[in-house]
């Protein structure tokens, strides 16, 4: 039997392609949050990583479109999964497979479109840069004199607007959400999740989903707030919310000081 036929037609092939894509999409999103949580350190370690992510050239196309290829998988074949659940319910198994939902694994059709409309907004506004004005998308250079995108003062100036902001974190909360499901679902479609060991995935799985959530809200609030704050001069002028760290000055007064900065600099 050809084996794509096996993994998309049969009902047990389904569910086990979608527990694998759930994992390679996983893993993404950890090693996203890694790479993000790097906001909290010196700005170049965020803008050199960026950069050369970026200098992968081909590479990066092909993990792009290695992952843009998996998680159309994992939404097609989760939505045949919700169709065919729904006819079974028809025919006579409403009664156990309402006492067995949890909550989130209810609403993981839901959780699982907000999420995806997140990713659409989320690649228009720090991927493709097009939500916003110039402005917010400024360049820096390195120590070592390379000129690279600011991803540090472009993160920070994004999540400086409240809307967004909550946006982001509702978006995260509800992605963590899908996950306290999806991820004890994954090792119970291959075969993992055993009654001896059921309780403390379970509960590991919480772990992770909550710590999740914390390490993304944490890059969110922490630029709203001005917990981090941007370092570029070129770029603290911008709707900076707090003291800047360049001329001292708050919101409007920021912005009037640093176009003096740069009329001092030009006479
Ligand atoms: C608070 C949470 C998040 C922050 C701060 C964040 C930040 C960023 C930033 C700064 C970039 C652009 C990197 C660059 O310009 O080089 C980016 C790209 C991206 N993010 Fe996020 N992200 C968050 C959550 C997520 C989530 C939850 C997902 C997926 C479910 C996601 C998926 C992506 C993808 C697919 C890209 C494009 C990567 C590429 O260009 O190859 N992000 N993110």
């Amino acid at each position: 039997m050809n084996i794509l036929h096996v993994l998309f037609r049969s009902s047990v092939g389904k569910k086990v392609t979608m527990a694998v894509s759930g994992f390679i999409l996983f893993g993404f999103v950890i090693g996203h949050l890694t790479g993000n949580l790097q906001i909290f350190s010196n700005p170049d370690k965020i803008n050199s990583y960026a950069h050369f992510l970026e200098s992968l050239g081909s590479a990066l196309w092909a993990i792009r479109l290695f992952l843009l290829t998996t998680l159309v998988v994992h939404v097609w074949l989760a939505a045949q999964l919700t169709i065919e659940n729904r006819q079974a319910r028809k025919t006579g198994y409403r009664q156990q497979v309402t006492l067995r939902a949890t909550l989130a694994s209810r609403y993981m059709r839901w959780t699982g479109v907000i999420v995806f409309l997140f990713i659409v907004y989320h690649l228009l506004h720090f991927t493709v840069r097009v939500t916003h004005g110039p402005e917010a998308y400024p360049m820096t250079v390195l120590v070592d004199g390379t000129p690279v995108r600011d991803v540090h003062s472009m993160m920070i100036l994004g999540f400086q607007e409240p809307l967004i902001a909550i946006f982001y974190l509702v978006s995260v909360g509800l992605l963590s959400w899908h996950l306290s499901h999806g991820l004890v679902s994954m090792f119970q479609s291959v075969g993992l999740k055993t009654r001896t060991w059921a309780h403390f995935l379970e509960r590991t799985v919480w772990v992770v989903c909550i710590l999740y959530f914390i390490g993304n809200a944490a890059i969110v609030l922490a630029a709203m707030t001005g917990q981090v704050r941007i370092q570029n001069p070129q770029a603290v002028g911008f709707a900076c919310r707090t003291d800047c760290e360049v001329c001292g000055a708050r919101n409007a007064e920021a912005l009037a000081e640093t176009g003096a900065h740069s009329e001092e600099n030009q006479s």
